[in-house]
């Protein structure tokens, strides 16, 4: 239980990625909040979570909106008078090719994956500075360091978001607060579901390890950057992808 009586912040928490992440902070102790847009995903974690024997309350905000995300933060600290890990995971694609892509497909994915990442960020970092300690973990992803095709807007987003992480974590480490992301490959969620199967067989094919990525995979990585024993580690990117891109 090495994050006992800590208090995580899961965005897009009610369901894939986010939703393992929530478990598995809980499964280690931690008290969780299940952010979504999703009222009934995000009521139905905080449930399963309770269920595991810790607090656990569903926030369903916008995290485009500040007003909506410095509504959620308040709301914790009335809560549980603390935050100690953020978890930036809420995120969404909108492909296309470079040359088909609308403006309102470039926005809508940076403002969910990028700036809502740093509107959490900068609504949490207050609380953590304070208490001269937080753990601060984006859910980047590998296209983040490669690029991809069709995903412009995507892989822009997340190797922003790599940036922002560095940053964060150049700016707030002499707080005691450390900031690392993970990169993961290709998982299982239902995000990826809507793959065609020749996209899905492109992708195996460049798994070494031969399989996807379960949502558990990446849950493990983030509760060691929120543990102990990840203290002396910020500003890294930790890829999580069966080795496709090394
Ligand atoms: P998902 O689509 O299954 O879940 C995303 C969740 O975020 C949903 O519950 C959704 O309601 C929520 N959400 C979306 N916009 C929101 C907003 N404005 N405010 C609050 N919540 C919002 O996606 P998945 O696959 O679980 O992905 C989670 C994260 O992992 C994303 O950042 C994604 O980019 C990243 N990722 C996923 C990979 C994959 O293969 N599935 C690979 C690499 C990164």
């Amino acid at each position: 239980m090495q994050l006992e009586g800590q208090v995580a912040l899961v965005t897009g928490s009610g369901r894939g990625i986010g939703r393992a992440i929530a478990l598995a902070l809980a499964e280690h102790g931690a008290n969780v909040v299940v952010n979504d847009v999703m009222a009934e995903s995000a009521q139905q974690v905080a449930a399963e979570i309770e269920a595991r024997g810790v607090a656990a309350m569903s926030a369903v905000a916008d995290i485009t909106s500040e007003d909506e995300v410095k509504a959620m933060v308040t709301a914790v600290m009335d809560r549980f008078g603390q935050i100690d890990i953020l978890v930036n995971n809420a995120g969404i694609t909108q492909d296309n090719l470079l040359m088909r892509m609308s403006e309102e497909q470039w926005d809508a994915v940076l403002t969910v994956n990028l700036k809502g990442a740093f509107l959490c960020t900068k609504a949490v970092a207050r609380p953590m500075v304070k208490a001269r300690r937080g753990r601060i973990i984006n859910i980047a992803s590998v296209v983040g360091l490669t690029g991809n095709v069709g995903q412009a807007n995507y892989s822009s987003s997340k190797g922003g978001l790599i940036a922002l992480t560095k940053s964060t974590a150049q700016e707030l480490g002499s707080r005691g607060i450390t900031c690392n992301a993970v990169a993961p490959g290709f998982i299982e969620t239902e995000m990826t579901a809507r793959l065609s199967d020749e996209a899905r067989q492109q992708m195996l094919g460049r798994i070494p390890l031969g399989r996807p990525g379960q949502p558990e995979d990446v849950a493990a990585a983030v509760v060691f950057l929120a543990g102990p024993e990840a203290a002396y580690i910020t500003g890294q990117v930790l890829t999580v992808d069966g080795g496709m891109v090394m």
